[in-house]
C-alpha cells in the first residue's frame, strides 16, 4: 500500500541559518512560518526539523536540555505549534529531530543522574569505573575527537559521550529511561507533527565493554518497541539516521512488516571521497563509476516492498553538494541541475537541504577563528598537536567542514543576504548578492525552477516514484545514466559528472524529453555529445 512519504519531497531546515525574524542574528520559528509560502511555491511536502528543544548549544541544539520546551533563541511553544498549523495549511508536515542517543549534560536527567549512584536517574546515563590502571575504562573514542569517557567528580565515575562531552549517552538498557522517551514522543505526536528524524539511532543499542556501539544486539528490539509505544498506528514519517547501515540492514529497518522505520539514511555514496578506514577529513577523488555502483546497489536491493530509500546529497553535517561533487564555478548552474536531476529521478524520498535549490555554496574559511562547529574545532586542536600543517588541516575543513552548510541562508541581495537586520551567528557567504532566493525567482532558468520542476514531475507521474531501476552500463565512465519503468514506459536518465564532453551512443529511440539542464534539441541518442555536466530524462 502506498504511502504519502513516498510521494513527497521532503525539505531540511537548520533553523539557526533559516531566517532571522527579531534581529538577534540567529534564525527562528516565526522566521520559518514567514517562508512558508516560499516552501509550497518550490512543492515540498515536509519539514525536516534540524532541533528546535531547549539546549545551551554546545552542538547546535543536538544537545537538548529540555525535549518538550523550544529554545528562546527559536521562540516558543506557540510559535512552534503554530508553525505545525499554519504548514498543515499548506499541506507540509513537519518531522522532527528525535535526539535520543543522548542528551545535554544540562538535561534534569543528567543533573540527578550524577548525583549518586542510588539516585533514580543514575542508570539513565552509561557510568563506567576507572580501568584497573585508573585511567578511562577503555579506548572508546568520541566522534568530535578524543576519547568517548569524560571523568565526573560529582558522580565519582566515568560517563560516556559519544559525542561532545556536553552530550552524554543515554543508557537504552534500563526501560525507564525507554518508557520516559517514548513519553517525549507521543507528547510531540499529540501536537500533529508528520513524523521524525532519528538522530545517530543506530547507535542507542550498544556493549561499551566490549567496544560495541553502533548496529548493537538490541537495536531492532528498541525500534520495534517504539514503534508500537508512539507511532506505530499513525500515519507517520520515520527516518533514521544510520550511518552503518548496508541494503539488509535497511531492509530490517523499513520492511514495513517489521514494524520499524519508514526508511533510513544511508550514508554509503557520502564516504566515497574518503579514504577507506581514516577520517571523514582525509579526502580522495571521488570515483564516478563507485557512484553509480553504490547507487545503483541501493536502488535495486531496496524494492518497495522490503523497504524504502531515502535520497539526498547533503545535510547540516555534509558539505554543499555543488562545491563538492559539482562545479562551484564556471558550472556552477548547470551542474547544480545535473546533481538535482540524477538524484530527484532515483526511486525513493528526497530530502532537499536549504539553500540547495538555489545553488548555494561552501564557505570558504582561512583561519579557525572563522568556525563555529565544535566537530571542526577539536579535530584542529587534535591534528595540529599531531604535527599537521595549520595549511593541511584548513584545508580539510575548507573541504569537508559541517560549516559549509550552516552559514545563513540566502534570501536577496540586502545586507546579510536578507537573513538578519542583526549581526548573523555565522558569517554570510560573500557570494550572496549574486546566489540568493530572490535573484534565482527573478530568473526563468534558474536552479529553483528545476528543483520546482523535479517536484512537480514526481507528483504527476508515477513512474518516478515506482518505477523500477536499471543501470545502464555502456556509456562513458563519468556519465550516470539509468532507466526506470512502469507500466509500460521507460525514462531513461543522464548525467555527464564532469567539465569535459562525454559522448554517449545509444540505440534507444526517443519519443520525448521531460526535463533537461542546457537547452538542445534531442532527437536521438546515438553518437550524442554530452556538454559539461549536462543532463535530461527522455522518454524511450
Ligand atoms: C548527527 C547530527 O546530524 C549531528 O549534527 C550531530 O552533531 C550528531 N548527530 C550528534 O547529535
Amino acid at each position: 500500500m502506498s504511502k504519502w512519504w513516498q510521494e513527497i519531497v521532503m525539505y531540511q531546515i537548520y533553523p539557526r541559518s533559516f531566517q532571522d525574524s527579531n534581529g538577534d542574528g540567529i534564525g527562528d520559528i516565526p522566521g520559518i512560518i514567514s517562508r512558508l509560502d516560499y516552501l509550497k511555491d518550490l512543492g515540498i511536502g515536509g519539514i525536516w526539523l534540524s532541533p528546535v528543544y531547549q539546549s545551551p548549544n554546545d552542538d547546535n541544539g543536538y544537545d537538548i536540555s529540555d525535549y518538550e520546551a523550544i529554545m528562546d533563541d527559536f521562540g516558543t511553544m506557540d510559535d512552534m505549534e503554530q508553525l505545525i498549523s499554519e504548514a498543515s495549511e499548506r499541506d507540509i508536515k513537519i518531522i522532527m529531530d528525535l535526539v535520543v542517543n543522548h542528551t545535554s549534560d544540562e538535561h534534569p536527567w543528567f543533573i540527578e543522574s550524577r548525583k549518586s549512584k542510588d539516585n533514580a536517574y543514575r542508570d539513565f546515563y552509561v557510568w563506567r569505573n576507572p580501568a584497573s590502571d585508573g585511567g578511562v575504562p577503555n579506548a572508546l573514542s568520541s566522534t568530535f575527537s578524543g576519547t568517548a569517557w569524560e571523568w565526573d567528580d560529582e558522580a565519582g565515575q566515568y560517563y560516556l559521550h559519544l559525542f561532545s562531552k556536553k552530550q552524554p549517552d543515554l543508557n537504552w538498557e534500563n526501560p525507564k529511561l525507554r518508557q520516559s522517551v517514548y513519553e517525549m514522543m507521543n507528547f510531540w505526536i499529540d501536537k500533529g507533527i508528520g513524523g521524525f528524524r532519528m538522530d545517530v539511532i543506530d547507535l542507542i543499542s550498544k556493549v561499551p565493554d566490549q567496544m560495541i556501539t553502533g548496529n548493537g544486539p538490541k537495536l531492532h528490539d528498541y525500534l520495534v518497541e517504539m514503534n508500537h509505544a508512539t507511532f506505530g498506528n499513525k500515519d507517520l514519517l520515520t527516518v533514521g539516521e544510520t550511518w552503518g547501515a548496508t541494503p539488509e540492514i535497511a531492509k530490517q529497518y523499513s520492511n514495513p512488516k517489521n514494524d520499524e522505520l519508514s526508511m533510513i539514511f544511508q550514508f554509503e555514496h557520502v564516504g566515497l571521497d574518503e579514504q577507506p578506514g581514516k577520517a571523514k577529513w582525509d579526502l580522495q577523488k571521488l570515483s564516478i563509476p563507485a557512484l553509480k555502483s553504490v547507487f545503483a546497489k541501493w536502488q535495486t536491493q531496496l524494492g518497495c516492498d522490503e523497504g524504502w530509500n531515502s535520497l539526498f546529497w547533503n545535510n547540516h553535517d555534509l558539505p554543499r553538494i555543488v562545491s563538492r561533487w559539482g562545479n562551484d564555478k564556471e558550472y556552477r548552474v548547470e551542474s547544480a541541475k545535473m546533481l538535482a536531476i540524477i538524484l530527484h529521478l532515483m526511486k525513493g524520498t528526497p530530502y532537499i537541504y536549504q539553500g540547495e535549490e538555489t545553488g548555494m555554496t561552501n564557505y570558504p574559511i582561512s583561519d579557525i577563528s572563522e568556525v563555529d562547529d565544535i566537530e571542526s574545532i577539536n579535530m584542529y586542536n587534535e591534528r595540529l598537536e599531531q604535527g599537521y600543517s595549520r595549511k593541511a588541516i584548513i584545508d580539510s575543513i575548507n573541504a569537508k567542514g559541517r560549516d559549509n552548510a550552516r552559514t545563513p541562508m540566502q534570501w536577496d541581495a540586502s545586507n546579510n543576504a536578507g537573513f538578519t537586520t542583526g549581526k548573523p551567528w555565522l558569517h554570510v557567504n560573500p557570494n550572496y548578492k549574486a546566489i540568493n532566493v530572490a535573484a534565482t525567482l527573478e530568473d526563468k532558468n534558474s536552479i529553483f525552477y528545476t528543483y520546482q520542476s523535479l517536484i512537480k514531475l514526481r507528483k504527476d507521474n508515477p513512474i518516478v516514484v515506482w518505477g523500477e531501476f536499471e543501470l545502464v552500463s555502456d556509456v562513458p565512465e563519468a556519465v550516470f545514466a539509468y532507466k526506470r519503468h512502469y507500466a509500460g514506459k521507460t525514462w531513461l536518465i543522464i548525467g555527464n559528472f564532469s567539465e569535459k564532453v562525454n559522448t554517449i551512443d545509444l540505440t534507444d529511440s526517443v519519443k520525448s524529453v521531460i526535463i533537461a539542464n542546457v537547452p538542445k534539441t534531442i532527437t536521438s541518442l546515438s553518437a550524442l555529445d554530452l556538454s559539461p555536466f549536462e543532463a535530461f530524462v527522455v522518454e524511450v
